[in-house]
């Protein structure tokens, strides 16, 4: 054992110590670094924490993801401490739109119903009718009378993917991240030629979603593409029969997808695809936060009920 693993070994042994001693709850996003995730009680895609956070009968939630996870915990939860290790954990995709632009987007479409990506404020949430995640949007937009004008909101590529797989046609809102939205068909293409037998799964987020979405369509074979939600590559990672898989997301999640399958390959479309914000929870700053009791998230009473009720909409559908 080196120097390093045995003082990840004693953070570790302090986190397990403080955690129970708070009666704490360590939640962890799927691309979280490969520690954070090790030590987490649960680790999942947002769905899955959104759950978590609702079921828990813990004191306190601490929040390995970013600020809208956080947040989202808190709504669902507000009588619990919802610590995030790191204030400065955002996310590009959420800072695409403002509550201002919301409104002013809505003025536009005053009979719209309004869905949105879990990836979004308490703000943004207030204004919305139905939240949704990578795993449910589509469920969550079928759900909704035929006849719906819907306003998007605020991924781009999430947006044309659930257009596809509804064949509805949405208003949407053109946001982005800033991490999957690099990821290209070149970067997809290019893997594909290395690992010619691989599986190939995209998150709806990346920019080769709806181009590879419309070849998929187009050849009569389609077994090899997989449009997936973080936890639905996992599940699909397990249960497939490839023994190959180029993965199209953030690469934090190549580490449990490694760890769960040792006689399966995981390529990343890109080695680039990484979070800077995800990578911002240390074992260092979530030993401080359950220590030091630190940061705790906590949103405005008036504005968390109405950021709840597009959220439990949503947990109701899917
Ligand atoms: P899921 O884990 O819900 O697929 O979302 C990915 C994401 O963008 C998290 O930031
Ligand atoms: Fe936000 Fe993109 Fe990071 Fe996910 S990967 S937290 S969507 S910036």
């Amino acid at each position: 054992m080196n120097d390093q693993t045995t003082i990840e070994e004693s953070v570790a042994d302090e986190i397990r110590a403080l955690a129970a001693d708070r009666n704490a709850v360590i939640l962890a996003h799927n691309y979280e670094r490969p520690e954070v995730q090790d030590i987490a009680d649960y680790v999942g895609d947002s769905l899955g924490l959104s759950r978590q956070a609702a079921a828990t009968d813990a004191d306190t939630i601490v929040f390995c993801g970013v600020h809208f996870m956080a947040e989202t915990a808190s709504i669902i939860s507000p009588d619990k401490t919802v610590l995030i290790p790191d204030l400065k954990a955002g996310c590009s995709l959420a800072d695409s739109i403002t509550a201002s632009q919301l409104k002013a987007w809505r003025a536009e479409h005053p009979n719209a119903t309004v869905v949105s990506y879990i990836n979004t404020s308490a703000a943004v949430k207030a204004q919305t009718d139905y939240c949704v995640t990578s795993s449910n949007a589509v469920q969550v937009v079928e759900s909704l009378p035929a006849d719906a004008d819907i306003l998007f909101l605020p991924d781009r590529f999430l947006g044309l993917y659930v257009e596809m797989m509804t064949g509805r046609k949405l208003t949407i809102w053109q946001g982005g991240c800033h991490v999957h939205e690099k990821i290209g068909d070149l970067n997809l293409a290019e893997q594909q030629a290395k690992y010619p037998d691989a599986e190939v799964m995209i998150h709806p987020e990346c920019g080769c979603s709806s181009a590879c979405m419309a070849k998929s369509a187009m050849e009569s074979d389609c077994s090899a593409t997989h449009f997936e939600s973080t936890s639905g590559m996992l599940t699909r990672a397990r249960e497939s029969k490839a023994k190959e898989f180029v993965i199209a997301t953030e690469t934090g999640i190549l580490h449990r997808m490694r760890k769960e399958n040792p006689g399966k390959r995981f390529y990343p479309a890109s080695e680039n695809s990484v979070c800077e914000y995800m990578k911002m929870i240390t074992l260092d700053k979530l030993r401080d936060a359950l220590k030091y009791n630190q940061f705790e998230v906590k949103v405005d009473p008036d504005l968390a009920e109405r950021a709840r009720l597009p959220i439990d909409r949503m947990m109701a559908i899917g």
